[in-house]
């Protein structure tokens, strides 16, 4: 495995790669766990060549969020994306992302770039588009690997790649949990024992979500309280853990984001909560065809 930290030995890197077979590319900010690994170990057998990416974007953060704490391991993660098979891994550095005098920006905009997540999150999503764009550019990847996990991420990758015309074939894995539900991710590592144990309310909360949404639809019900009570259902389940705060409840189209009035297929169920000192997401996406995507446990 090749680890390049350089923009420009990844340009000379690129020449060498198999010009038969198709490219692979895996986005991350490190400190991997499963999910990243679902993500490296799909690439691998749908690819010749797999490249991941490790970089904290300082440009997705805001100023009062965990930029400066956002937990690292580079030794580990290059050990564990070894194990799943990938290529190459790069791994630039900030000042080389963002020179002096950077200036250009991918800006997503209307009701996917404003609702949930961003409005939560200002400029978050300005600063994914801009360095997924730049690593694209970078790669070069024919498929690029994307955890349903972020699922509003997807939706505004999914709308770049085709507002910007981008050669991508965009991949999107289940999300995979822990034995007890807990979606699987970096930050995490931030909950002690108790928040830990807490933060199982947000796949519960979803679960009742799940269970009100499947109520409604099977009754024919076509209103927007039909939504409300899938809303009030996943909220109660939310309130009952007194360590959680709700950021949102939402009811939308996996797509657009904008929100259902009707509990109809394809829909997203997407919660955001404050456990201790981390802000968590989780999502169950109802697929166009009626089934579930709620994503995958595995054991410890
Ligand atoms: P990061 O949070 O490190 O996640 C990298 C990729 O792993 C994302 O596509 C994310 O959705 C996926 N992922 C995270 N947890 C997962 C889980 N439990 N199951 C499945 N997939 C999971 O997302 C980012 O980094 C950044 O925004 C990035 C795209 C790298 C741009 O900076």
């Amino acid at each position: 495995m090749q680890v390049i930290a350089s923009l420009e030995e990844l340009t000379k890197a690129r020449q060498n790669w198999p010009r038969a077979g198709s490219l692979g590319f895996v986005p991350t900010m490190g400190y991997l766990h499963r999910g990243h690994l679902s993500l490296a170990q799909q690439a691998r057998t749908e690819n010749a060549t797999v490249v991941a990416s490790i970089f904290v974007n300082p440009t997705q953060f805001g100023p009062n969020e965990d930029l400066a704490r956002y937990p690292r391991d580079l030794p580990r993660d290059l050990a564990l994306l070894e194990g799943a098979g990938v290529d190459v891994v790069f791994t630039p550095e900030a000042s080389a992302m963002y020179p002096p005098g950077f200036a250009t920006y991918v800006e997503p905009t209307g009701t996917l770039a404003e609702r949930l997540e961003a409005a939560t999150r200002p400029g978050h999503f300005r600063g994914v588009a801009t360095v997924v764009s730049k690593l694209f550019l970078l790669v070069g990847p024919d498929r690029a690997y994307f955890g349903q996990k972020d699922a509003q991420q997807v939706a505004i990758i999914r709308r770049m790649i085709a507002d910007l015309n981008l050669p991508v074939d965009l991949r999107v894995m289940p999300i995979v949990r822990e034995a007890d539900g807990l979606a699987m991710s970096s930050r995490n590592a931030y909950l002690n024992p108790e928040q830990r144990v807490a933060a199982t309310i947000l796949s519960r909360a979803l679960e009742a979500g799940r269970v009100a949404f499947d109520q409604q639809r099977n009754a024919g019900s076509t209103s927007p309280e039909a939504i409300a009570q899938v809303r009030k259902a996943m909220e109660r389940a939310l309130a009952s853990e007194s360590l959680a705060a709700l950021d949102y409840a939402d009811v939308c189209h996996p797509d657009t984001f904008v929100p259902l009035d009707a509990p109809t297929a394809p829909a997203l169920l997407a919660i955001a909560a404050k456990v201790g000192p981390a802000r968590l997401i989780d999502n169950y996406l109802l697929r166009a065809d009626g089934s579930w995507d709620v994503g995958v446990r595995v054991g410890k």
